[in-house]
């Protein structure tokens, strides 16, 4: 059978492991495939730049519609990243008739609903597996391999930026802003870092692995999101005292009421596989009712690991390219005429337990005051731990800090219990608050 035709809507760090890997494994990916998958197009604004990548083994344009007109094409790779070029090139491209892979989390999670839309009218592929945690094929898992179950909940650490952040700061003691540029320097972080360090690439991803997960639409403007800027160097200590590990997780869970669907920083027992994940890895836990729990771990970004997810999304095109659409897996797990409008949950009704700290004057009556005000709200704790004030402040401070734990508890109480907290003359700076799952 005659290779399928491939064009590199911006042949950058992923797009250039995509053409590397294939060349290197392109016999053994061709055995897989039951045909060959040759990249024939690629596009980039510095042409000199691809050209230097390429040579003379595929055509280099600088204007990536000459790829997206080209009948020639049969799957269109788009990883130029955004919302704006990135929509019109993949609307375009399936206008045309191509099968289409991106790694654009953004993309997907933003206008995604439009764009599976188009191409379910138009019976073609739209692959995404290098969208979500890089490397580890965990839309696979999620879409195919646990198809059986009704699946409970996903949590994960899917964003290496942050994730490395966290640990070279609690190993190191280095500060944010310094690992951040080394985060960069490594091409783990977005072009724009706040969409990490903000906790919005964590919640695009999310967004996508939830619509699978449960059925329902992609629905980004939804999920709640809290990033790990306002993170002190003191909860990460604190967290170690009392068994738990800082980590950004994005969660998604089925309730009775709707679908949680939030990204904040959260403490997870220290005793957990997941809460031993360091560096820019990523790892997923899939609770379904069949199976159990499960974890996938991996490189979660980086220019090979991307490109083996884009790769499989290629061979699988390639694979199943003259396959009636009906037969092929559909687009986000469940058939297009079966979603779900299950709705995604406002943050106040999320159910989970928490990590207050407060710098409190070192008085007597301070504590109970404040578990006074927790009783009343009838949110239960689960352990306190007071520092002694001249650990806190040097010699002769006079306050302190106290640690509180809770059990579950729904948000909006902790919030009404929050402000008359913070309230109280002798709370003396904002309370820090950091969810906690146990993820049993
Ligand atoms: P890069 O910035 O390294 O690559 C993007 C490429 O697109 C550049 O080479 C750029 O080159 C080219 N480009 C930009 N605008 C145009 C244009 N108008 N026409 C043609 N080419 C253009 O990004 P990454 O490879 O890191 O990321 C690509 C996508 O993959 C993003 O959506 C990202 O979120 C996603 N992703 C990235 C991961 C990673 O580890 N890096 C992991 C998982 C997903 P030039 O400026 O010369 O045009
Ligand atoms: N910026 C992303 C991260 C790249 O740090 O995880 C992979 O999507």
């Amino acid at each position: 059978m005659k290779p399928i035709q491939v064009g590199i809507l911006g042949i950058g760090t992923v797009g250039s492991g995509v053409f590397n890997v294939l060349q290197r494994n392109q016999e053994e990916i061709k055995r897989r495939a039951g045909r060959g998958i040759e990249v024939t197009m690629v596009s980039r604004r510095n042409i000199a730049e691809a050209q230097a990548l390429v040579g003379d083994r595929a055509q280099v344009v600088a204007d990536a519609r000459a790829i997206v007109q080209n009948p020639a094409i049969d799957i269109v790779v788009e990883l130029i990243g955004g919302t704006t070029l990135a929509k019109e090139l993949v609307l375009e491209a399936i206008a045309a008739g191509k099968h289409v892979v991106t790694a654009n989390k953004a993309l997907l999670a933003v206008h995604g609903t439009e764009i599976f839309a188009a191409a379910h009218a138009k019976g073609v592929m739209v692959a995404f597996e290098a969208a979500v945690a890089g490397g580890i094929p965990i839309i696979k898992a999620l879409r195919e391999g646990l198809t059986a179950n009704s699946i409970q909940w996903v949590a994960g650490i899917i964003n290496g930026t942050t994730n490395f952040i966290l640990s070279e700061m609690r190993d190191k003691g280095l500060d944010f802003s310094v690992v951040l540029k080394e985060a960069q320097r490594l091409g783990y972080a977005e072009a724009d870092p706040t969409f990490d360090i903000e906790g919005v690439d964590a919640a695009h991803k999310l967004t996508l692995m939830s619509a699978i997960a449960f059925g329902i639409p992609v629905q980004f403007d939804k999920a709640y999101i809290e990033g790990i800027t306002q993170l002190g160097a003191q909860d990460i200590r604190y967290a170690e005292q009392l068994g738990y590990r800082i980590k950004l997780l994005g969660i998604t869970k089925r309730t009775a009421n709707g679908v949680e669907l939030r990204v904040h920083p959260s403490l997870v027992p220290a005793k957990r596989l997941i809460a031993n994940v360091e560096g820019a890895m990523n790892a997923v836990m899939v609770q379904g009712d069949a199976v159990g729990t499960t974890l996938y771990y991996g490189k979660g970004a980086g220019s090979e690991p991307t490109a083996s997810a884009v790769i499989a999304d290629l061979v699988d095109i390639a694979r199943l390219h003259t396959a009636e659409p009906a037969q092929r897996v559909p687009y986000l797990a469940f058939q297009h005429h079966s979603m779900s409008d299950l709705p995604v949950l406002p943050m106040g009704e999320v159910v989970t337990s928490y990590y207050l700290r407060l710098r409190v004057a070192d008085q007597a009556g301070v504590l109970a005051t404040v578990t006074g005000l927790l009783a009343a709200a009838d949110i239960s704790i689960d352990a306190v731990l007071q520092r002694e004030a001249d650990e806190v402040g040097g010699e002769g401070a006079t306050q302190t800090d106290v640690i509180i734990l809770t059990h579950d508890c729904i948000e909006s109480r902790m919030n009404a219990a929050l402000s008359q907290m913070q309230a109280l003359p002798t709370v003396l700076a904002p309370i820090t608050r950091i969810r906690k799952e146990e993820l049993a």
